[in-house]
């Protein structure tokens, strides 16, 4: 499929909401055939209603893969092989969120992010990659304009995605020796259950947070604001299905003009003043 704008088989990760879900609807209405992959098959239930209203349910195929189960990833994608003759795409799109500073939080939160956003993505794009260049295929990954921009209270997070848009930059030009196309999709806010997965409490958030309490408070009324301006979980999978689809799609892709305008101030901020002087309103009381 490499060059062409075409379909196939294409292994999404965590569909059972948001920008996962609505990227396997719009790839089903694309004409894909779509393994809906999420750690739950017992939470499908939105999705295939979704896949139903759309008059594509027959396309989409719930398959359990957990990002952070090495042997289940792998079996997963031998069953899509067996299943479907083979492997076109894979969107890694699974992916958490998590709130909080090192001193306060520790190492084991810092871990487990970087398990399911970090590992997660390294684990199943390994296990894809045979397969992703029999088909001379495409790899797409959600990364974040958090993975470009280190954000207030997000360091694991941030770093996770970072991480990945590290590991991304430098398999591109490998992976498009063997004709795999490698993308990555940099959403700013998208209202989806991102906030909600995370169970915040935030009062009691910004009162273990101890000195960095003000500062927290600053940066949830802020995140707040942005929030209310977030891009619906389908306009952001959109730009993921032009990715599958575009016969020669750049590298990185933002999902809207804000996250565009966000992301180029940091690609143009080389010693970095540009982007304190963003964030440092963001913490800031006054
Ligand atoms: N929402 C935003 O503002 C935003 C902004 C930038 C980037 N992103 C990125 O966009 C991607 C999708 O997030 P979303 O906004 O659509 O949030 P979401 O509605 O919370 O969806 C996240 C999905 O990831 C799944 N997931 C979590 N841990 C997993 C694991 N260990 N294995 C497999 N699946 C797992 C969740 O499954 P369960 O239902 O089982 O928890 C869920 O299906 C993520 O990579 C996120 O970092 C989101």
């Amino acid at each position: 499929m490499d060059g062409m704008a075409t379909s196939g088989t294409v292994l999404i990760t965590g569909t059972s909401s948001g920008i996962g879900l609505a990227a396997a609807v719009a790839a089903a209405r694309a004409g894909w055939t779509v393994v809906a992959s999420m750690r739950d098959p017992a939470r499908s239930g939105p999705l295939l209603a979704a896949a139903g209203a759309a008059g594509v349910a027959g396309r989409v195929h719930v398959e359990r893969l957990d990002v952070t189960d090495a042997a289940g990833v792998e079996a997963a994608i031998a069953r899509t092989v067996g299943a479907h003759g083979g492997l076109d795409a894979v969107v890694n799109n699974a992916g958490a969120g998590t709130v909080g500073t090192i001193e306060v939080d520790g190492m084991t939160a810092v871990r487990n992010t970087m398990e399911v956003n970090y590992f997660g993505v390294v684990e199943v794009t390994r296990a894809a990659l045979p397969h992703l260049r029999a088909a001379r295929g495409r790899l797409i990954t959600v990364t974040s304009v958090g993975g470009v921009v280190g954000q207030p209270f997000n360091e694991a997070y941030c770093a996770a995605k970072f991480a990945v848009e590290g590991f991304m930059e430098a398999l591109a030009p490998v992976a498009a020796s063997v004709g795999v196309r490698v993308s990555v999709v940099e959403p700013g806010a998208v209202a989806s259950e991102f906030v909600a997965s995370q169970r915040l409490d935030i009062p009691k958030l910004v009162e273990a947070a101890g000195p960095y309490g003000p500062a927290l408070r600053a940066y949830i009324d802020r995140t707040r604001k942005a929030f209310g301006n977030a891009q619906r979980a389908e306009d952001a999978a959109a730009p993921i299905i032009d990715a599958l689809q575009h016969p020669d799609p750049p590298f990185r892709i933002q999902t809207s003009e804000w996250a565009h305008e966000f992301a180029a101030t940091k690609l143009a901020d080389l010693d970095g003043s540009a982007v304190q002087a963003m964030t440092a309103q963001w913490v800031s009381a006054g």
